[in-house]
């Protein structure tokens, strides 16, 4: 076993997702050195050493980055979360380790800066405006037209995406989005605020594009099909490889290759979303980090046998990525909704279901007995398990997932 750390700033959320992040850097022969708010139970015994920090507070953080370093020999930095990109960034540049520029960082993190360093690109962004408040709301909507969206700059998950249908709902969506956007509702709107951007509606068929990018070169793995909710957005299932016409995905990677380099994202694993309106890739945001909801963690490797998180942190230690499929197959998951408000009970339907040998995992995202909201009341409880599944071909993988769909139902009381 090598003596060299990776010191990872935070871990996902989701439980399972942040144990195969640690799982790869063993798999790597790495000791583990995490900075972070907490050390949730099940990580401890794959941590080799933790430091607690507020890592909101970049000051401190860094101070103990710096500390950190001087007592081990730290390979990389990598994080696997949203907000954690820019801190990141910044104990990269500041231990010398392989990382994106502070600069690119902000870009990454603020939809806003995102998109106002693309509009060189043709044809790719939506018209979309800042807002503050109600007012800047009607004028921006005057201008760009309805559909449109209004979100928070800064936020992820999903929280408070607001399509826009009319004037009647400029009101209430700016109402809402005061309410959420603030640090004591998600602490992720302590680094920009209450910040809107509003954009055109952009409509088509959503994907994200999967990869990474290492000196400047970009290798995307592959393209992810997926399907929200109406009116909210939430994710209801991925499905990957994209089955989109092979000419459309090309254009697609030539896109995101495209906006990689004009934001400057370096040594970093991306997820981009997208849709594509069957003739142009319209742009939704980029990532600086891996996708989320399994795709990264679980479903690339089932789809393709190439080791996602392994090559996050390849690519955070400067190592030669390895991106070579050992296998050509489907994989996909479906998600399980609650569908009203009350207590998570569990979910029914799984034992029947796993008679058939294309299910891989059932994952619940919601502890049983605990409370469940529907947005926009809440964003994170909705979605109380996930269904993953393979298949040889996509007509088989939904087969999978539409019957997933149809017999697991949430138990809530
Ligand atoms: N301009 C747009 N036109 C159409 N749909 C949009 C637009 N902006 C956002 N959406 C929808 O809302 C979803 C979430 O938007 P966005 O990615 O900007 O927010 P987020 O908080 O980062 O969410 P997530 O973390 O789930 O990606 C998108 O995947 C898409 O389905
Ligand atoms: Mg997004």
């Amino acid at each position: 076993m090598s003596t060299r750390s990776v010191l990872f700033v935070n871990l996902r959320r989701i439980k399972r997702e942040g144990f195969e992040s640690l799982v790869a850097a063993r798999r790597l022969g790495h000791r583990v050195v995490l900075l972070g708010r907490a050390l949730p139970e099940f990580a401890a015994p794959l941590v080799d050493e933790f430091h607690q920090v507020d890592t909101y507070d970049t000051e401190l953080a860094l101070k103990t980055a710096r500390e950190i370093a001087a007592v081990h020999d730290i390979a990389g930095v990598v994080n696997f979360t949203e907000i954690d990109v820019q801190l990141v960034a910044a104990i990269a540049a500041e231990l010398g380790l392989p990382g994106m520029s502070p600069e690119a960082a902000v870009l990454a993190r603020n939809k806003l800066a995102m998109k106002n360093a693309l509009t060189g690109i043709e044809g790719v962004l939506p018209k979309f405006a800042r807002v503050a408040d109600l007012a800047d709301l009607r004028e921006a909507v005057a201008r760009i037209g309805f559909p449109c969206v209004v979100k928070p700059t800064g936020a992820s998950g999903s929280k408070g995406i607001f399509e826009l249908h009319g004037e009647a709902d400029l009101e209430p969506a700016m109402t809402e989005l005061s309410r959420i956007a603030d640090p004591a509702f998600d602490a992720v709107f302590r680094q920009f605020g209450a910040e809107f951007i509003v954009e055109e509606y952009l409509v088509g068929d959503e994907l994200s594009v999967e990869g990474f990018i290492a000196g400047g070169q970009v290798r995307t793995i592959l393209l992810t099909d997926k399907v929200t909710t109406v009116p909210f957005h939430l994710e209801v299932s991925h499905r990957l490889p994209s089955v989109l016409p092979e000419a459309a995905q090309e254009e697609i990677r030539r896109r995101a290759e495209e906006i990689l380099l004009a934001l400057g994202f370096d040594h970093c694993a991306f997820h981009l979303e997208a849709k594509w309106d069957g003739e142009r890739m319209r742009f939704i945001e980029v990532a600086a980090r891996p996708a989320g909801d399994y795709i990264a963690s679980h479903l690339i490797k089932a789809a393709t046998g190439v080791d996602f998180f392994a090559n996050v942190i390849r690519v955070a230690t400067g190592d030669p990525l390895e991106l070579t499929p050992d296998r050509d197959l489907h994989a996909g998951l479906r998600f399980v909704f609650a569908d009203r408000a009350g207590t998570f009970e569990g979910v029914d339907g799984v034992t029947e279901l796993f008679e058939e040998p294309g299910y891989d995992h059932v994952f619940t995202e919601v502890t049983p007995g605990s409370q469940v909201a529907l947005p926009p009341a809440n964003f994170g409880t909705q979605r109380v398990a996930a269904v993953c599944a393979r298949a040889s071909d996509r007509a088989g993988l939904d087969a999978l997932l539409d019957a997933a769909g149809e017999r697991i139902t949430a138990r809530i009381s």
